[in-house]
């Protein structure tokens, strides 16, 4: 069993984007800048945000945080995102999810800029991957598809499943598995809540991704032997013996998983740590195509 460390593979992407900004420095030119909005105070978004603004600083981005009270209308929202997409100093912009629920995502991702929405949530970004098109791919897709590729999994031919068919990671990534690509090539099943006999689909995976936001839910007796396993999951549950109040865990019960498996990421350190290098390598890319 290896692990895929997402810690190693971030750093090192964050290291090359870090000496493509040096040169962009050294020839004069326009340094990526991503403007992160968060509204509201939810804890875990609020570290989320904090470590993409840290990221850009390290690599040597320009960043700015946009922070909006919770109670902020949808109108007044979508005029700060207005006011960014007309900003030539801005190349990325994300507003970072949830938002409160008397604002309509939808309308919030609709408004960003496509050659500004490094989080790849638009539908004209969403509709062109799909398509196999140049695109902003959503980070945390993206992210796990830069690990397959790191450590060369070899997803071609795999049965893979993916539990959990949300916007923001089950539906892309199982489109990026059925691409004609590597990693890719994969024929993909995607499980959801309504999805029946999931433990005898799962029992046929060769690669599973566990993104159903359900700590421990995937567990020895639903694994093949020598499956790879990339856990998307990062729940805050109750522990007091932390300082924090909380620990964070996955989707997957990786003790008793991670034995059986040919590859597996851990929580923490496996996905997260590469949905912010794919974040970044977005916002180089939006840099390069804005200027
Ligand atoms: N909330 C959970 N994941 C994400 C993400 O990748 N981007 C944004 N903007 N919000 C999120």
């Amino acid at each position: 069993m290896q692990i895929l460390d997402g810690k190693v593979v971030s750093q090192a992407i964050r290291d090359e984007l870090k000496i493509s900004v040096a040169q962009l420095v050294a020839e004069g030119r326009k340094i990526p800048h991503l403007a992160a909005v968060l509204v509201g105070n939810n804890g875990a978004s609020e570290t989320y945000v904090a470590a993409k603004v840290k990221a850009c600083a390290e690599i040597g981005y320009k960043s700015t945080m946009v922070r909006l009270e919770e109670e902020i209308t949808e109108n007044k929202l979508l005029a700060v995102i207005e006011e960014l997409n007309g900003d030539y100093e801005v190349d990325g912009i994300l507003v970072q999810l949830p938002l409160p629920a008397h604002i309509s995502d939808e309308n919030v991702i609709n408004a960003i800029s496509p050659s500004k929405d490094v989080d790849g949530f638009h539908p004209v970004n969403i509709g062109r991957m799909v398509q196999g098109l140049p695109s902003f791919v959503p980070a945390t897709p993206y992210g796990i598809m830069l690990l397959l590729e790191h450590y060369k999994v070899a997803t071609k031919g795999m049965n893979a499943v993916v539990i959990g068919r949300s916007n923001i990671v089950g539906r892309p990534v199982s489109i990026l598995l059925s691409n004609n690509s590597a990693p890719g090539n994969c024929t993909v099943t995607l499980c959801h809540s309504h999805t029946k006999n999931l433990e005898s689909i799962c029992l046929q995976a060769d690669l599973i991704v566990a993104a159903l936001g359900k700590p421990e839910f995937l567990v020895a007796e639903m694994v093949k032997e020598g499956a790879v396993v990339i856990d998307v999951g990062i729940t805050r549950v109750n522990d007091t013996s932390k300082k924090s109040g909380f620990t964070l865990k996955g989707d997957v019960h990786f003790n008793s998983v991670a034995p059986k498996c040919s590859y597996i990421t851990p929580v923490p350190g496996g996905v997260g740590p590469m949905t912010i290098a794919a974040l970044m390598k977005n916002t180089f890319l939006a840099c390069q195509q804005n200027s």
